[in-house]
């Protein structure tokens, strides 16, 4: 840990205590992280005292500390105390990627877990399957988009895995338009959206039959809710069908929306989006639209890339998105094309 941050930890966890006292809910700071976005305390309470009681008292904590947002969690190492450290760190796509390498098949590396290791999504393993994305602008979607679609890009090679890139915003993925694992050119219109899914659902068809799933075929949308409503109910149908029988067929969707709502996605779809990553939120009741579950204080996230993946059954993991610009990773990949196939390992390897 830094020299310089730990007086204002000590200060932090002096506050906090006195808070608690103050408010006849007595316990002690035991230990902490410091990570890259987040501080995060770990309170062990006197015996007599209840979770609610701690948590109630949130917005004192926060005043206290002078901090925008504290989440407060039930975890392993007791109560946790969660809030930015004021001096933020990126997380940097590619050094991650060097550290995680080399990937296992048909994986993408998401960011840094506020418990230090690198966070990675394996497509093919049911619990991931397709990916729903949400946030409010400025959470992060995008960036969030670019970093897991760089890092399978980077990480595989074109023969074992494709992508269908569609943004009607055109924002999102102008760096990849030079990838060898791109089946077709970035698609930014309705019409050629509702070809390519109707085309996908016939390699589905076929690989069913033939019981195949290579090579995996990876489908990203941003701005789903401009492509749900510009291309309607046909553009819908194909959706769901894609995510209801897509994975066996070796078949991803990675779709980003601000607000998952009915009018957007119809239950059927959004149930079939086993993994959530989900970002700063403008209200308690987006959080449980967007994670599918209440009490994850996804209104609380910082933004900037600051998100929590939702996964069923399992407490949701707060993660730190890797960063890497536009102009960045183009030029990685035109590294990649012009050094060869792709083996992010070896490659960063070397240049670290
Ligand atoms: N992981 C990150 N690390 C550092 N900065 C980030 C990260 N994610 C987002 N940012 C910053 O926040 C800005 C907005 O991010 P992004 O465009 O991904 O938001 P969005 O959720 O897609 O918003 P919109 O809904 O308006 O499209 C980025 O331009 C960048 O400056
Ligand atoms: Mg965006």
């Amino acid at each position: 840990m830094p020299q310089s941050i730990r007086p204002y930890l000590e200060y932090q966890a002096d506050r906090v205590e006195a808070v608690l006292a103050a408010h006849r809910a007595p316990g002690r700071i035991t230990g902490g992280t410091v990570g890259p976005r987040l501080i995060r305390f770990f309170l062990n309470p006197a015996p007599h005292i209840r979770f609610a009681s701690v948590k109630r008292l949130a917005d004192d904590l926060a005043l206290a500390m002078r901090v925008p947002n504290l989440r407060i969690d039930r975890g392993r190492e007791g109560i946790v105390l969660e809030f930015s450290n004021p001096n933020p760190r990126p997380v940097e796509l590619l050094s991650l990627l060097a550290e995680a390498s080399p990937l296992p098949a048909a994986t993408a590396l998401l960011g840094l877990a506020d418990t230090g290791v690198p966070l990675m999504a394996r497509l093919s393993a049911p619990e991931v399957a397709h990916i729903l994305i949400s946030g409010t602008t400025g959470s992060g979607k995008s960036v969030l988009m670019r970093t897991l679609a760089g890092s399978l890009v980077l990480a595989h090679r074109p023969d074992v895995l494709k992508l269908i890139c569609i943004d009607p915003k055109q924002r999102a993925f102008t760096a990849l338009a030079a990838a060898p694992h791109l089946v077709r050119p970035l698609i930014t219109e309705p019409d050629e959206t509702l070809e390519a899914f109707r085309s996908l659902i016939r390699t589905m068809e076929i690989r069913d039959q033939r019981r195949e799933c290579m090579p995996r075929i990876v489908v990203l949308v941003d701005e789903l809710a401009d492509l749900v409503m510009t291309g309607g109910k046909p553009v819908t149908e194909a959706l769901t069908r894609l995510v209801q029988r897509g994975r066996e067929a070796g078949i991803h969707v990675v779709a980003a929306t601000q607000r998952p709502s009915a009018a957007i996605l119809s239950g059927l779809m959004r149930a079939n989006f086993p993994l959530r990553l989900v970002g700063r939120v403008v209200s308690a009741n987006d959080a449980r639209l967007a994670c599918g579950r209440g009490g994850t204080q996804a209104h609380l996230l910082e933004g900037r890339g600051d998100f929590l993946a939702v996964n069923g059954g399992d407490n949701p993991l707060r993660f730190q998105v890797a960063y890497i610009d536009e102009q960045a990773l183009e030029n990685e990949i035109k590294d990649v094309l012009a050094f060869g196939p792709p083996r992010a390992t070896t490659r960063h390897r070397r240049t670290r």
